[in-house]
């Protein structure tokens, strides 16, 4: 568009149009700029903004507020705060890079500037804690069918919630909440994503994006993508649908039926993984015959195939 398109159009002189666009460049927009033509704009920059995911977003909850920061020292303890100040359900933050992500069980999660995507959701279900494993499988699952829509990755769960492909970790989920008595008052759920290469090396056993399809991505398209699958089945859970959400978890499992080891904080279960219940909790038939519940721990397959 010419420069006198713009300046007519958005009733500023030919040189405010100059300046914003000078300044959209040092903000690290690509723009062409060729005398007598005008300017073309080419790309973004790599880096969420808030503009940029909320003009791609048509939730109904979530994404009602989004946060950017370049460096935090986890998004999750962010939005936890912001939970506790009362903020409303549907806020995002996102930051670039964490200096102290949480991954579960009390790892850290690598959180390299820019070479993946580290958000939370804050969220106040009506639901009870002991339903708190609907919204873990409910978040895999929307993780899951986005990497599927946006990048044409299949990436299965491994219980609760590690998205898998070809069996290394490429996202991981960390849902963490706030209770009353058996209410789930606020919930935050962070979701890790490894999206480019970083050249130093991955955690061992993780993959990413950019490894697993051999091309890059655009973060802020694919959260984008991410956030409306969450809305999609958040709003499925709030209208009782978890039953649903459970066989696109089952279509996607990485583990059922496969040969098991789960460490719970009783100890191992080794068995085969026999799928999910109504309330999100994974069931072990062991050699002997006897079946366990496990409503949290960590899962590894005994036997890749
Ligand atoms: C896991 O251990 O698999 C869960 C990892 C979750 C990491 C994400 S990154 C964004 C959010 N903020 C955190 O501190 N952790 C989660």
């Amino acid at each position: 568009m010419s420069g006198e398109d713009l300046s007519r159009r958005l009733r500023v002189t030919r040189s405010a149009v100059w300046k914003h666009i000078e300044s959209l460049r040092d903000s690290g927009f690509e723009i062409l700029a060729a005398p007598h033509h005008g300017y073309r704009y080419l790309a973004s920059p790599d880096r969420v903004t808030a503009d940029e995911v909320l003009s791609g977003l048509d939730t109904g909850v979530i994404g009602r507020e989004v946060l950017t920061f370049d460096t935090v020292d986890s998004t999750n303890r962010h939005a936890l705060d912001a939970g506790r100040d009362g903020t409303k359900e549907g806020l995002v933050v996102f930051a670039e890079g964490q200096t102290r992500g949480r991954g579960r069980l009390g790892r850290a999660w690598a959180s390299p500037k820019a070479k993946g995507l580290y958000f939370s959701v804050l969220l106040r279900p009506s639901l009870e804690v002991k339903e708190l494993p609907k919204i873990t499988l409910a978040s895999a699952v929307a993780v899951s069918e986005a990497l599927a829509e946006a990048c044409g990755v299949e990436a299965l769960i491994r219980w609760p919630n590690d998205l898998l492909v070809k069996g290394k970790k490429l996202a991981g989920i960390l849902t963490e909440m706030s209770a009353e008595s058996d209410r789930i008052l606020f919930l935050v759920i962070g979701i890790g994503l490894n999206v480019h290469d970083s050249g130093a090396a991955l955690p061992q056993g993780s993959t990413s994006l950019e490894k697993a399809t051999g091309r890059r991505w655009n973060r802020c398209e694919l959260a984008v993508h991410i956030l409306k699958k969450l809305d999609d089945c958040y709003s499925m859970l709030n209208e009782g649908r978890f039953r649903e959400i459970a066989l696109l978890w089952e279509k996607s499992s990485a583990i059922s039926g496969r040969a098991v080891s789960a460490k719970t904080l009783n100890g191992e279960v080794r068995g085969t993984a026999m799928g999910i219940d109504g309330d999100g909790a994974l069931w072990i038939r062991q050699n002997s015959g006897l079946q366990v519940k496990l409503l949290s721990g960590d899962v590894t397959l005994l036997r890749q195939s």
